[in-house]
């Protein structure tokens, strides 16, 4: 079964027929909300969670990340679709587009991070070489194809503690370690999705030009952000009925 993870913007899927909700717990406590299964047009069933809760009441440093992949996984999801609005840095990481990243570099702290916590287990150290499934990847390059949406194919996810947006030192930084978009929710997503062997991938939708990059070096605005949501996530939507339906 696949699964959509919704990030900022993305609370309910666009055609999802709702069949049914169930809330799950797990050993590492609570999801950020109840699994919504559903179908769009003739898909097999898939579920949804909305990764800041239904009401967007959950920051990123206080999602927990264990508890929503261990319920997806425990209900017999194997393959997820991440969500998540980004800022652009890299050239031709502009406002407006969609990215589907093949890379990550991890810039959170405090962050329960693994579902190996030591004790009788064994210890395991998860291939995190290519941190994107690579099915998925290929999938959503599909589907966005057969979508008619344009999408950057690649490209380096740099993921920030927050809640507050970056400095324009830390984005220039950012910039010469590699990254190409700039997010809060990447990890330790990923990581934990490849502890549980899902086949994992993501679609960022640049927001806005991160802090101190772009044409205007001004500071950023939680409407700009907001704006650009409305107006591009139809494309969003349009890929993930396109994925669905394979
Ligand atoms: N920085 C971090 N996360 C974000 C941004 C940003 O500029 N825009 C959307 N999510």
């Amino acid at each position: 079964m696949q699964a959509i993870i919704g990030g900022t913007g993305l609370y309910q899927l666009t055609g999802l027929t709702v069949t049914r909700r169930q809330v799950v717990r797990t050993p590492y406590g609570e999801p950020s909300g109840a699994l919504t299964y559903g179908r769009i047009g003739d898909s097999d069933e898939i579920v949804f969670l909305a990764r800041h809760g239904y009401g967007h009441t959950l920051a990123p440093h206080r999602i927990n990340y264990r508890a929503n992949l261990w319920a997806l996984h425990e209900v017999g999801v194997r393959r997820i679709v991440s969500v998540a609005t980004v800022g652009g840095i890299g050239d031709g990481y502009t406002p407006g587009r969609i990215v589907v990243p093949d890379q990550i570099i991890d810039y959170t702290h405090d962050r329960l991070h693994t579902f190996f916590e030591g004790g009788d287990q064994p210890v395991a150290h998860a291939d995190m070489t290519l941190p994107y499934g690579a099915e998925m990847r290929a999938d959503l390059l599909t589907a966005a194809e057969a979508a008619g949406i344009d999408v950057r194919d690649g490209g380096t996810y740099g993921c920030t503690q927050g809640p507050r947006l970056e400095t324009a030192a830390e984005i220039r930084r950012m910039a010469r370690d590699g990254c190409d978009v700039v997010g809060m929710t990447g990890m330790p997503e990923a990581a934990l999705a490849r502890e549980l062997e899902l086949d994992y991938g993501a679609l960022c939708l640049i927001t806005n030009d991160a802090a101190g990059q772009g044409a205007s070096t001004g500071t950023i605005s939680l409407d700009e952000i907001r704006n650009t949501v409305e107006t591009t996530m139809q494309g969003i939507h349009a890929i993930l009925g396109s994925l669905v339906n394979l």
